[in-house]
């Protein structure tokens, strides 16, 4: 069996809150983006505030939860984050969310391998017979590199957002086991 939590641009690894979270706060003081993530009014957040955060939400942490960090395969550099929570188990759907931080590594293909790796864990470790995210209207290529990955666009919440004068929608993307295992043509 191979190595699941490894593509070829990036791996998935722990989240350890004494080694990541300077980088996690310099990321959030970039507001765009915070702003393509959260829908809240960016807030600045020191490096200690972060680390206690994240220590919280790790302890928090159960069997619904599986956060990873990304990190580049050629030298290990920390990238982003990447969050697939397990929203019932009864109907076997997880929300997942991520961000590669450093804007050097937009649209390079990293955020998109981090999402298949994600999926590929959703699907064959957690068994799981859907996953779903949000994302703004105004974030297209989160948007494109979604659809790469496979998942459709299944409804979207018109006018949630108010941003900069416009009102902006909040789109429902959606995959499921099936289309995941055509789209990637996987055998599982
Ligand atoms: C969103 C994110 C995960 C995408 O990962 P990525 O590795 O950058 O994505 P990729 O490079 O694989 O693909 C991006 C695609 O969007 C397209 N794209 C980029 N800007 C675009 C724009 N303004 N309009 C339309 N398409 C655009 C690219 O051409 C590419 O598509 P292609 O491969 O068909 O040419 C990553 O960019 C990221 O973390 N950004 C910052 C935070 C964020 O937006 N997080 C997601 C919140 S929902």
């Amino acid at each position: 069996m191979k190595d699941i939590l490894k593509g070829k641009l990036i791996h998935l690894a722990a989240v350890d809150p004494e080694e990541v979270s300077k980088s996690f706060a310099a990321w959030n003081r970039d507001t765009e983006y915070k702003r393509l993530l959260d829908t809240d009014p960016p807030r600045l957040h020191s490096t200690k505030s972060v680390k206690e955060w994240l220590e919280k939400e790790l302890e928090k942490q159960s069997d619904t939860m599986h956060w990873f960090t990304i990190r580049a395969a050629a030298d290990n550099q920390l990238l982003g984050d990447i969050n697939l929570d397990v929203v019932g188990w009864n109907f076997r759907d997880a929300f997942v969310g991520l961000g590669i931080g450093p804007r050097d590594f937009w649209g390079k293909g990293y955020g998109t391998e981090a999402m298949q790796l994600a999926l590929r864990y959703a699907f064959t470790e957690l068994n799981l017979h859907r996953v779903t995210l949000t994302v703004f209207e105004y974030n297209p290529r989160a948007i494109r590199s979604y659809e790469k990955a496979g998942f459709r666009l299944e409804g979207r919440q018109r006018g949630a957002i108010l941003r900069e004068g416009k009102r902006w929608d909040v789109l429902y993307m959606g995959i499921l086991r099936e289309e995941w295992r055509q789209h990637h043509d996987h055998p599982n």
